[in-house]
């Protein structure tokens, strides 16, 4: 929906949410990983089309799933390597339970979650490709604020009540998004690691963009 997002970052702001507190000092991997990807992001945010009015809770469940179907087994490739990284808080940022509390309180089976098409990975060599796949999925934490909003008013949601991934940090998230930035410069400060970390941010966002292409929105988890 074009000219939603800035209205809704506006909102965020007037609100007093994350995009009102104060800037924060922006390291140069950071920079980097932004510029690199912000075209990506624009894309994905066009091709999720979530602030859309029409979005039904049936289309929402299908967006669980396909997040469910990114984090769960990025996680669990990703924990023995990123727990060891100093200052990642990496226990702290799974949201894979988050999902799985949304998607059984809207009538998914365990066994149904189970069943979940899930995106391959393979255990990179390097810590700095995970982090820069976490700087894309810790990313989504930020628009997650605007969307948690957006779909508290249209649909049958509420913190608690399926909305959890999307507010996974609720008051903490601009925090939490500072504490990774820190951890991900202290990381960069090398060429070759900078660069490893923005290759794989970027090859993440390419890989969302084709899996959520690939997403459908009705499967039908109770059934399971
Ligand atoms: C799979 C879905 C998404 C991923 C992986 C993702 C990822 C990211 C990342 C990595 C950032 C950090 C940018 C930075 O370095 O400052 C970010 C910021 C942000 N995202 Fe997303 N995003 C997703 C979907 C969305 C959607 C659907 C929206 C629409 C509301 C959105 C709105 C925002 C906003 C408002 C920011 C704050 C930064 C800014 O003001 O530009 N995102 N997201």
């Amino acid at each position: 929906m074009p000219g939603a997002l800035p209205q809704a970052r506006e909102a965020a702001a007037s609100r007093g949410g994350t995009f009102a507190s104060a800037p924060m000092k922006t390291s140069e991997i950071h920079s980097r990983l932004k510029a690199a990807t912000a075209e990506m992001h624009a894309r994905l945010e066009q091709q999720l089309d979530l602030l859309r009015d029409d979005l039904t809770l049936c289309d929402y469940v299908g967006l669980l799933e396909r997040f469910y179907g990114v984090y769960e087994p990025f996680e669990r490739m990703a924990e023995p390597m990123l727990k060891r990284v100093p200052g990642i808080e990496f226990e702290r940022r799974k949201k894979t339970e988050l999902l799985a509390a949304d998607l059984l309180h809207l009538g998914a089976s365990p066994v149904g979650l189970a069943l979940l098409p899930r995106l391959p990975f393979t255990v990179p060599e390097q810590p700095e490709q995970l982090l820069g796949w976490l700087y894309v999925l810790e990313g989504a934490t930020l628009g997650g604020q605007i969307l948690a909003r957006h779909f508290a008013t249209r649909l049958p949601l509420s913190a608690g009540c399926g909305l959890r991934f999307f507010t996974a940090y609720g008051e903490e998230t601009a925090t939490m998004w500072r504490r990774l930035l820190e951890v991900l410069a202290v990381h960069g400060q090398t060429e070759v690691a900078a660069r490893l970390m923005v290759d794989s941010a970027v090859s993440a966002f390419a890989r969302l963009l084709d899996w959520f292409v690939a997403g459908s929105y009705s499967l039908d988890l109770s059934a399971a």
